[in-house]
């Protein structure tokens, strides 16, 4: 449609689509990398990148959040540098400032801390997840999540779902559990993160336990479908924008996220700032970065298309992970990934057909 918000002639709606694909592509992989590719002893904090995740998309969201309170009275910015905005943006202390502020700390601002928990356990999680699986069986594994999301939101939002969307969850299960069990089994490619001939420099021995892995990455599903239909019930139910609506979920996150560093560092270790940053190297950096890049597309995504596009973005992504992982990190494909792998993909496809478009299976189950 016409009316729709465009960048640079295309729809936003299908620009952050692709853009939320190859984003969560290249998070499984930037992630994987940087936990496996140095020994346990010299890898930074996994609660430090959660922590600094949290800061960068607090501080960016409400950067975009001030910029919009001067939208509203004044739109030639549309054609102003990045520089410019920034420099035009109502100083602190100035009344939209302390307007946004205040909406910032309205009083139903609580209501953001429960998603905001679980999402710094998701967030967790998924590092040790990522530690301890290849990045292509993560990435079907957590697919996973829109089986919770559906469950969640029939429990909390009274949605009803199709019987072909129950079929397509139920293939979806099926093919996680072929995946999982090739990848638990040993024929796996468990030594895949060890080094990889094509790596200009081999990594190191990394153990991993699919096990713990597969525990992870199934509790970040749980966590993924209550924050998420949880957020989606926050943001329908009010009229508070949705860049406020981020900022606040940074600012709650703030305390499950500090808890663990707090709780760790050693009163006489070096200070705080620098146990922070500890074992920070490029890849941890390039780690968090992709992070609040995919914490602000989502929010985008949320806002401009809708959960069932959000799916086809994750779907999309197994197989540009699957592929890199073919390229990186010297993944073997083995049937049986190939068969789970292809069966979630059909799943996520038949779960996003709209109604009336359903495939024939599902007619006939129907009888229509
Ligand atoms: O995979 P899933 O969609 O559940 O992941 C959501 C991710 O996006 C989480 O890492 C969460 O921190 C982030 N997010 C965000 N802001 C939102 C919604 C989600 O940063 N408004």
């Amino acid at each position: 449609d016409l009316t729709s918000p465009r960048i640079c002639g295309l729809p936003l709606k299908y620009v952050s689509l692709v853009t939320l694909a190859v984003q969560n592509a290249a998070l499984s992989i930037v992630m994987h990398y940087s936990r496996v590719s140095t020994p346990p002893s010299l890898s930074y904090s996994p609660a430090s990148a959660v922590l600094l995740n949290e800061l960068l998309k607090g501080s960016i969201s409400f950067v975009i959040a001030l910029a919009r309170t001067r939208e509203v009275v004044d739109i030639s910015w549309r054609r102003m540098s990045l520089w410019q905005i920034l420099c035009s943006l109502p100083y602190p202390g100035s009344t939209p400032f302390w307007t946004l502020c205040g909406e910032i700390f309205s009083p139903d601002c609580w209501k953001l801390s429960i998603p905001a928990i679980l999402y710094v356990v998701q967030n967790s999680l998924q590092f040790v997840a990522i530690s301890n699986l290849p990045v292509a069986s993560f990435q079907v594994t957590y697919q996973m999540k829109i089986l919770t999301t559906a469950a969640f939101s029939v429990a909390l939002l009274r949605r009803k779902l199709s019987s072909t969307k129950w079929l397509s969850l139920f293939f979806l299960a099926i093919g996680v559990g072929i995946v999982q069990i090739q990848t638990s089994s040993g024929s796996a490619p468990k030594n895949q993160s060890v080094g990889s001939a094509h790596d200009s420099a081999p990594l190191h021995i990394h153990v991993m336990s699919p096990l713990k892995g597969f525990g992870a990455v199934t509790a970040a599903c749980f966590t993924s479908g209550l924050a998420g239909v949880y957020f989606e019930m926050v943001l329908k139910n009010s009229k508070a924008d949705l860049w406020v609506r981020n900022v606040q979920l940074s600012l709650f996150s703030l305390i499950p996220a500090l808890l663990p560093i707090l709780y760790s560092s050693t009163p006489s270790s070096a200070g705080f700032v620098q146990g922070l940053f500890r074992n920070f190297g490029m890849w941890a950096w390039a780690t968090v970065a992709i992070q609040v890049f995919g914490g602000l597309v989502t929010a985008i995504v949320i806002k401009y298309s809708d959960n069932i596009l959000k799916g086809f973005a994750t779907s999309l992504s197994i197989v540009l992970s699957f592929l890199a992982s073919v390229i990186l990190f010297d993944f073997r494909i083995t049937p049986s990934f190939v068969i789970g792998a292809s069966t979630v993909l059909c799943a996520t496809w038949m779960y996003n057909q709209p109604p009336g478009k359903e495939p024939l299976v599902s007619i006939v189950l129907n009888g229509q």
